[in-house]
C-alpha cells in the first residue's frame, strides 16, 4: 500500500455491509482510517474483537427504496458532517435464464442490485466534496453474456452503464465514479451455484484460485483513496484472470 492509500479524514457509507466483500470493506476501510457508515437489510454479527477500537456505524437500510436512502445520508450528515465515498455494493443474485425469468425474479434484482445505485448516487452526490469517490459493484457478468442469469446480468449492465453515465455528469463536481467487476468471489452468495460448479468455474480461473473477499476489498480502498484520484468512468474487472 502507498501513503495515499490511506482513508484517513474521510467518511464511507458501504452498503450490504453485513457479508461478504461489504464487510470485508468495512473492516478493511476503517483500518485504513475511514468513518464508516456500513449499512444492510440484514443484522450485522457482533463486531470482531479487533475491530473494536475502529469507527463503524451500523444501519439497517433497504437500498431499493428511497426514503431509507435519506435516513443513512441523513444519519452520515448528522454523525460525521460529509460523505467522501460511497459504495454500493449490496446485491442478490438468483439465478435463472431468460426463458425461466419470471417478474418476481427481475424485479428483485432491478430493486436491489440496479435501482439501489441509481437512488444512492442521486441521495449522496450533492453532500460529496470534490475529490469524493463513488464505487459501484458490477461484476463480470456485465463484461460479456454468460447463460443462466438473465435478470442479474442485466442489472450488472445495469450498473456498468449508469457508471460510466454518472462519471461524466460527476466529473466537473470532481466526483469520482467506477464500478468494479468480480469474478468468482468466495462469499455466501454463490453458495446458489453448487460446489460442483463453483469447483468447475474455479478450475478454470488462472490466477488457480476463487477470490476473496479482501482481494476486493483492496483494489475498493484504491477506487475510495486519492491514490486513484485521476481515474474516473473506469471499469476494474477482479477475477484471477477468468
Ligand atoms: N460473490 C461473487 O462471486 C460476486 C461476483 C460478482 C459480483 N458480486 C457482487 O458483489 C456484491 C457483494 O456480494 P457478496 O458476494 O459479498 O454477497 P453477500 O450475499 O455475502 O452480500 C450481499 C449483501 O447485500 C445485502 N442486501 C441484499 N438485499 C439488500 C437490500 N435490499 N438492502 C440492503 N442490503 C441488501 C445482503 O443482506 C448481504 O449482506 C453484490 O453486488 C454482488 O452482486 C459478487
Amino acid at each position: 500500500m502507498t501513503d495515499l492509500e490511506t482513508l484517513e479524514g474521510k467518511v464511507a457509507i458501504i452498503t450490504g455491509a453485513a457479508s461478504g466483500m461489504g464487510a470485508a470493506k468495512a473492516k478493511l476501510f476503517a483500518a485504513r482510517g475511514a468513518q464508516v457508515v456500513a449499512t444492510d437489510i440484514a443484522a450485522f454479527a457482533s463486531e470482531p474483537s479487533d475491530s473494536e477500537a475502529l469507527v463503524v456505524e451500523t444501519l439497517h437500510h433497504d437500498v431499493g427504496d428511497e426514503a431509507s436512502w435519506d435516513s443513512v445520508v441523513r444519519y452520515a450528515l448528522d454523525h460525521f458532517g460529509r460523505i467522501d465515498v460511497l459504495v454500493n455494493n449490496a446485491g442478490i443474485y438468483k439465478p435463472l435464464s431468460l426463458v425461466d425469468t419470471d417478474l418476481a425474479n427481475w424485479d428483485a434484482h432491478y430493486r436491489v442490485n440496479q435501482l439501489s445505485v441509481f437512488l444512492g448516487m442521486r441521495a449522496c452526490m450533492a453532500h460529496m466534496p470534490s475529490g469524493s469517490s463513488i464505487i459501484n459493484v458490477s461484476s463480470v457478468a456485465a463484461m460479456g453474456g454468460s447463460p443462466g442469469s438473465f435478470a442479474y446480468g442485466s442489472s450488472k449492465w445495469a450498473v456498468r452503464g449508469m457508471t460510466k453515465l454518472a462519471a461524466s455528469e460527476l466529473a466537473p463536481r470532481g466526483i469520482r465514479v467506477n464500478s468494479v467487476h468480480p469474478g468468482l468471489i468466495d462469499t455466501p452468495m454463490i453458495a446458489v451455484n453448487g460446489e460442483e460448479i463453483n469447483r468447475m468455474v474455479s478450475a478454470q480461473i488462472p490466477l488457480g484460485r476463487l477470490g476473496s473477499p479482501v482481494d476486493v476489498a483492496r483494489l475498493a480502498l484504491f477506487l475510495a483513496s486519492d491514490a486513484s484520484s485521476y481515474i474516473t468512468g473506469a471499469e476494474v474487472v477482479i477475477g484471477g484472470g477468468i
